[in-house]
């Protein structure tokens, strides 16, 4: 396994670009059928604390503990103290007595670091309002699959500035990739956001761009990504949404201004026929569920890689 700075997995603005590398090359590996089964994590329990739904991270994190010789338990906020209002800190203090390593999803990425700050085990961000790091991952592990070296491709995301397009932002920027943000005004990402990903792309040589035009950013892309409009914690905004997110559907029109070997990529769950239409979703360059296959072996890498001994 690789040996990285960072104790935890809150967001690979933390990692560098090398640590990042090591981490899809040791997933690639784990993927091999005959590394399925390795005992890297004999007898190590994953707590997994979820303060929203989850169907992909819940069960990847799972499956993965158990395929490497450990455990991993799942916690939902309701069912635990958590939920009662029991502090972070009380919780990080006692889980680590307990636990080897903690994932968590939920809102504030604050929380996250407040986790990570008062537990002595690793802990790994499942997603939050600001970032999705472990999905960024696998999604970088299928365009390396699908496309070899990175440097010089392009990523078009189309949609919502949320959480995915930030770590979207922050992973191209690391490893070399252009991306090209289109989003309706007033849904860009922060421009803090925006600012942070440009300065690591000066390193990488990447070029990170938010555009209003859909057309533009598609246009001589290796890989169109889109999520949905409405994300969890926001689903009062949903039909509001809906309307102002008009003209940022990936279609079979948008699609043609990509090359014409390009992939079709969204982290799931997918809306059909908002954000992005069933016949690209489901069609010849769609690479959804590679993805979301991808999820359980980027992640095992991380849990070797953090709490390995
Ligand atoms: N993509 C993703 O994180 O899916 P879940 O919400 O199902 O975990
Ligand atoms: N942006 C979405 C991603 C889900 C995996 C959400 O936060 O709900």
């Amino acid at each position: 396994a690789p040996t990285v700075a960072q104790e935890d997995f809150l967001s690979l603005k933390d990692y560098s670009t090398e640590e990042i590398l090591d981490l899809l090359n040791l997933a690639i590996e784990l993927k091999k059928p005959e590394n399925k089964h390795l005992p890297l994590l004999k007898g190590k329990v994953l707590g997994m604390i979820f303060e929203k739904s989850s169907t992909r991270t819940r069960v990847s994190f799972e499956a993965g503990m158990l395929q490497l010789g450990g455990h991993a338990m799942f916690l939902s906020s309701q069912d635990t103290q958590l939920g009662r209002g029991e502090t972070i800190a009380d919780t990080a203090r006692v889980l680590s007595g307990y636990l080897d390593g903690l994932m968590i999803r939920t809102f504030h990425q604050s929380a996250v670091e407040e986790l990570a700050k008062f537990s002595s085990i690793p802990v790994i961000n499942g997603l939050t309002d600001d970032y999705h790091p472990c999905q960024v991952l696998a999604d970088l592990m299928t365009l390396i699959e699908h496309f070899g070296e990175l440097k010089g491709r392009k990523l078009a995301y189309i949609g919502d500035g949320n959480n995915m397009a930030n770590s979207l932002m922050i992973g191209a920027a690391k490893v070399g990739l252009d991306i090209a943000i289109a989003a309706p005004k007033g849904y860009e990402p922060q421009a803090e956001m925006v600012e942070l990903a440009q300065v690591i792309a000066k390193d990488s040589g990447s070029v990170v761009t938010v555009t209003h035009d859909p057309v533009e950013a598609v246009k001589n892309s290796d890989a169109i990504y889109t999520d949905v409009w409405a994300s969890m914690g926001q689903e009062a905004e949903a039909i509001k949404r809906l309307n102002d997110f008009e003209g940022f559907q990936v279609n079979a029109e948008l699609v043609q201004h990509a090359k014409a070997d390009y992939i079709f990529m969204h982290c799931l769950p997918a809306h059909r026929e908002e954000e992005v239409t069933t016949d690209i979703l489901e069609g010849p360059h769609s690479v959804i569920f590679q993805e979301a296959e991808n999820r359980l072996h980027a992640q095992k890498a991380v849990l070797v890689t953090l709490i390995g001994d």
